[in-house]
């Protein structure tokens, strides 16, 4: 249970807000890479803050306040052109660091005027990695931006996908230090859609035992259910609530990003290792997708994939959750070790220290390893009549099963890459 002041406090995402600092600290995927070569200015909406992305006809990335510094026209409807992006009302200019570079009129009446001119819209640093563009929005210098071990793997096909949630951050992260959610949320209730859980015995194996671990990057999460033991990877290795607002669960990652108090842009990443029949599989673009999260015949939230349960859950707690009417249980030690993190984050950033998770040193950020239950497959790979027989990859191989909505195009460069083809699915079969 949390008081409301203490709610707000972890909850609160703009510019001088407490939670709003810390996770300034940090590093967020905001877009695709191959969606700014789609559309090269876009319109985003980052922790209250409105911003305009683009990419340069040179290949430069920039993140700027949304309003022009003229007259405050929309920059998200404007051009770029080879060194900047245009304003569509008079024809400012402004470079990736927000300089304005070009005032047609006033360099037409003052010849001085482009020398002259100290116009300057905020602007924020972007970076490309893994497919992602990456911004941060907090004071310089900037830290490293994580180099994860899985960025690396090879022989994979990777795919990212955006989904914009209507609700607050810190009730999506809660959700990464969770383990007992996925017994109930995602297997029984998708046996319970699928019209399969008709008796006791129809009901997935229950979990007996929960331990959390505090590491460098975050918490490690295990569990022990009634089908698995202590040698089991879940236990033995576990899963990884990645600091301050991520979750890496061995095959995939997932970041929640704060677009404002009440809503939240979940940035999924997925590798799936190719078949060996398959190999060598190079990846020359890495396809970025955006999910529907609710289906527009009925109205209601789509129920079908994993992380689009996720989302019921998420939404169905409100806006901002109220924490004060909660009643904690055993299953939520994870829950409390996260607020008590972030509360002695936001003590850091006020007393001038960086909070947990932020690297510094470039030295330590090359290929950064993360626990992971699917690293040996990942990094040796299976030939295909062994892949399709395992009891868990083989799901990977022909369903997309975390977000609904997979475009047709990207089930092609998946059939491109490993040579299968993506099997529909009503509702996930866990
Ligand atoms: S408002 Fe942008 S150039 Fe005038
Ligand atoms: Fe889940």
């Amino acid at each position: 249970m949390l008081s409301p002041e203490k709610n707000r406090q972890l909850t609160q995402v703009g510019p001088g807000m407490p939670m709003g600092e810390v996770l300034r600290r940090h590093w967020h995927p905001i877009a695709g890479v191959d969606a700014l070569d789609r559309q090269p200015v876009q319109a985003v909406r980052l922790m209250g803050e409105d911003l305009v992305l683009f990419k340069t006809q040179e290949g430069e990335y920039g993140l700027t306040e949304r309003h022009c510094a003229h007259r405050s026209a929309d920059l998200s409807y404007g051009y770029v052109e080879a060194r900047g992006l245009r304003c569509n009302y008079h024809g400012w200019q402004f470079d990736v660091e927000g300089r304005c570079i070009q005032q047609p009129f006033e360099e037409a009446v003052n010849p001085q005027a482009r020398a002259q001119c100290k116009v300057r819209l905020k602007a924020y640093p972007v970076k490309a990695k893994a497919g992602l563009l990456w911004a941060y929005l907090g004071p310089a210098p900037a830290p490293e931006l994580p180099d994860w071990e899985p960025f690396h793997w090879e022989n994979g096909f990777v795919q990212a996908v955006f989904a914009e949630i209507p609700c607050n951050w810190l009730q999506t992260q809660e959700n990464a230090i969770d383990p007992v959610h996925f017994e109930w949320m995602h297997a029984n209730w998708s046996r319970q859609l699928r019209g399969q859980l008709q008796t006791p015995a129809d009901y997935a194996p229950t979990h007996l035992k929960l331990a959390f671990e505090e590491f460098e990057h975050g918490f490690l999460y295990k569990r022990v259910s009634e089908d698995t033991n202590e040698q089991h990877p879940l236990w033995t290795i576990g899963r990884v609530c990645l600091w301050p607002n991520g979750f890496f669960l061995g095959d995939h990652f997932e970041w929640r990003v704060p677009i404002d108090d009440e809503n939240t842009l979940s940035v999924t990443w997925a590798f799936l290792r190719v078949p060996r029949e398959a190999e060598p599989c190079v990846q020359t673009s890495i396809p970025t997708w955006t999910s529907p999260i609710k289906d527009e015949r009925t109205g209601r939230w789509i129920t079908s994939h994993v992380i689009n349960q996720d989302i019921v859950a998420w939404v169905g707690q409100g806006r901002v959750t109220d924490r004060s009417r909660e009643n904690l249980g055993a299953s939520d030690r994870g829950i409390a070790l996260l607020r008590r993190q972030l509360f002695d984050d936001i003590e850091a950033v006020q007393a001038g220290r960086d909070p947990k998770g932020v690297l510094r040193d470039p030295a330590q950020n090359q290929r950064v390893f993360l626990p992971s239950d699917a690293r040996d497959f990942f990094l040796n790979g299976l030939p295909l009549a062994d892949y399709q027989r395992h009891p868990k990859w083989a799901r990977l191989l022909q369903h997309f099963i975390f977000h609904a909505g997979q475009p047709e195009w990207v089930q092609a460069t998946h059939e491109a890459a490993t040579g299968v083809k993506i099997q529909p699915i009503d509702v996930i079969d866990l």
